[in-house]
Parts: structure tokens; C-alpha cells; sequence
């Protein structure tokens, strides 16, 4: 990227979980990516939950000192789900979600070895996200879940990223 962004990941923990709940999407966006807002009171909730028995870790997205975005990992030992990814209203189109993209998929081939591809579903309306997704190496595998379409990146066990460019 020409001009990255500085973005950092961290969990989402005493110290910022209220920062993190400020966190909004734009009303026509919320369905795109939750149920519910707050869209970190949904991933705080999930990490409790733990549906579909993964290990949920509620993360944010930290540019200049404050939290401008949420999004959680949801892992099994040997994928890894991106859900939730939201930037908030007044901090998008600058360049930030590709850039979590890219600290999220450096932070599981970090931290989770045996970690062979993300997933994640985009709703077919989400022109933004499906652009997005797209650029960072994921495609469609033609399965569906919860009404919308799964888009995988393969991991190379061991080795660098594949699908990236
Ligand atoms: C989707 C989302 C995470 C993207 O984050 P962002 O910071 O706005 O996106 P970026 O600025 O990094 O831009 C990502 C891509 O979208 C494009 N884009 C930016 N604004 C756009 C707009 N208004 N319409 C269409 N595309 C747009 C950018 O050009 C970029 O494409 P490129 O990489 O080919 O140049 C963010 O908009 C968001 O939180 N949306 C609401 C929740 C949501 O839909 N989450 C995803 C659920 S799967």
C-alpha cells in the first residue's frame, strides 16, 4: 500500500471495551454485519456464547490512540473466521478496513500455526466488503452460511500467505 494507515490491533479489554462500544456503523450498514448494536456488545456477547464452539477473540482497530473499529476472530484448530469486521461511520472510505484486513491475517498466521484458511461471509449487497475481501486474495467457495456466501482464503501450512498480492 502507498500510503498505509497507522492501525493496531488489540484485544478488546477493560481498558477500551466502552471506547469499543462507540464503535457505529451507518443504520443501512448494521445489517450487513450484525443483528445488533452495538456491533462490540455482539462480539463481547459471542466471546461468551462461543457459537459453533470456537474460540471467539473480540479485537480492536486503534489508529492514532482511539478505537476506530471492532472485529472478532473466531477460531478452530485449523481455520479461522473473520466476523463482524466494522469500521466506524466516521472512519470509513480512508483505506482502514484494507489495512485491518492485512493486520488480521498477519495477526492468525502469527498466532495460529496450524491455521490452514480464513473464512468469512459477505452479504451480496455489500459491494464495499466483496471488493475488499476480494483485493486481499479471498474468493467465493460456492457455500452458504446463514444466507450468505462464504469467501475463503487458503493459508499455506508453515509458509507465507497464499492468494495475496
Ligand atoms: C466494509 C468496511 C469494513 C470497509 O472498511 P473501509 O475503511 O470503509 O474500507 P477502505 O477504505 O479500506 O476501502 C476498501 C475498498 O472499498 C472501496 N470503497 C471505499 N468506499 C467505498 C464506497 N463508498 N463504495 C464502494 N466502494 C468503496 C475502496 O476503494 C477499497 O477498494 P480498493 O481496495 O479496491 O481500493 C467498512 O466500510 C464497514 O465497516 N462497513 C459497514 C460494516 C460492514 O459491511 N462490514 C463488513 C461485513 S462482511
Amino acid at each position: 500500500m502507498d500510503h498505509p494507515h497507522p492501525l493496531g490491533l488489540a484485544p478488546i479489554d477493560r481498558h477500551n471495551w466502552q471506547e469499543s462500544l462507540a464503535v457505529k456503523v451507518a443504520p443501512e450498514q448494521l445489517p450487513l454485519v450484525a443483528g445488533y448494536e452495538p456491533v462490540a456488545l455482539l462480539i463481547l456477547a459471542k466471546a461468551y456464547i462461543r457459537p459453533g464452539d470456537l474460540e471467539w477473540e473480540p479485537l480492536a482497530l486503534i489508529s492514532d490512540g482511539s478505537v476506530v473499529g471492532v472485529v472478532a476472530l473466531a477460531h478452530s484448530p485449523t481455520h479461522t473466521e473473520v466476523r463482524h469486521l466494522a469500521i466506524d461511520v466516521s472512519s470509513q472510505g480512508r483505506g482502514l478496513g484494507s489495512m485491518a484486513v492485512e493486520l488480521l491475517l498477519g495477526h492468525v498466521s502469527e498466532t495460529r500455526p496450524t491455521c490452514q484458511a480464513v473464512q468469512l461471509t459477505v452479504h451480496p449487497a455489500n459491494e464495499r466488503a466483496q471488493r475488499l475481501y476480494r483485493r486481499h486474495g479471498f474468493v467465493p467457495n460456492g457455500q452458504m452460511r446463514d444466507g450468505e456466501p462464504i469467501w475463503v482464503l487458503d493459508l499455506k501450512p508453515g509458509g507465507p500467505r497464499s492468494g495475496t498480492e
